[in-house]
């Protein structure tokens, strides 16, 4: 009999466990984020299907799949301060190249961007696979066949179906095409100027040695000439008054307390190499 009770007990916590594992299984609530509006298509009449950052730059690209016409946007903080500028397409549905302000996409239905800011579109029902640069609008892949296939190859010839959507793969320098029409990934090598980086922000990287290099140079400059006029200044420092002041301004602690020439001249070539 009293087997009973701890039956009963050991059941009831087998029921409380598992009503309390079928709620912790399902869904894990993590707190922290935050949703914020930053876009309004209705203010703006526009339906942004699809958008993504340029690299190096606080600029976005927004896609309005309805018209076919793509826009740049400095990264909003709130929808109420969205500025969208026209990057490419006139706004009608068509196949057609040439300047960005007269190009036309057919139901583009995502983009990629590589690391030169070019864009690269998913041009749904030309079938086909479009690049935005500065110089214009050209036609990558897809431009002979213009009909819904399979083939690889040539990317000119080559064809896809009218469900496929775009990555941009930097490690590879590669498009890759998620071809859901025809259940396919689909690698297209890109050339490699369009995978280097040719953005202020690099410039400036690129401007940052010389400063550098010039900052070591007269660092060691510094350090050569203190050695070198060593031996000349510190006799007459030894011979004239012991009390002057050091020549230069010291900053450091340690120099406050010099007394000799000889410490101050020493302390300042330290203080040179200290702060190569
Ligand atoms: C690609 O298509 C063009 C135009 O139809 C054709 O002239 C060319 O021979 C094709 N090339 C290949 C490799 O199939």
């Amino acid at each position: 009999m009293a087997a009973a009770p701890s039956l009963f007990y050991f059941l009831l916590a087998l029921v409380t466990a598992s009503l309390f594992l079928s709620v912790e299984a399902g869904l894990i609530l993590e707190d922290g984020y935050t949703v914020t509006t930053v876009i309004d298509g209705h203010d703006l009449n526009i339906n942004p299907y699809h958008v993504l950052p340029l690299p190096h730059s606080s600029d976005l690209v927004v896609l309005n799949y309805a018209t076919g016409v793509f826009y740049s946007a400095a990264f909003p903080t709130s929808s109420k301060e969205v500025v969208l500028r026209p990057l490419a397409g006139d706004g009608k549905l068509g196949f057609s190249d040439g300047e960005l302000g007269s190009a036309q996409f057919n139901k583009p239905k995502n983009f990629a961007v590589d690391l030169k800011g070019n864009v690269y579109v998913a041009d749904k029902a030309n079938h086909a696979i479009r690049k935005i640069s500065s110089s214009g609008v050209t036609t990558i892949a897809g431009g002979y066949s213009n009909k819904i296939g399979n083939k690889d190859g040539p990317a000119q010839n080559a064809t896809f179906s009218n469900d496929f959507e775009l990555v941009f793969v930097a490690q590879q320098c590669a498009l890759l095409v998620a071809d859901h029409g025809n259940q396919l990934v689909r690698q297209i090598t890109l050339k490699s100027e369009d995978c280097t980086t040719a953005s202020p922000a690099s410039q400036g990287l690129g401007a940052a040695p010389w400063w550098i290099l010039g900052l070591a140079l007269s660092c060691v400059f510094g350090i050569a000439v203190g050695f070198a006029i060593r031996p000349y200044v510190l006799p007459r420092l030894r011979t004239g008054t012991s009390q002057q002041q050091p020549l230069l301004v010291q900053q450091d602690m340690e120099a406050l307390d010099n007394q000799s020439g000889e410490r101050s001249l020493d302390s300042l070539l330290r203080h040179q190499k200290r702060s190569c």
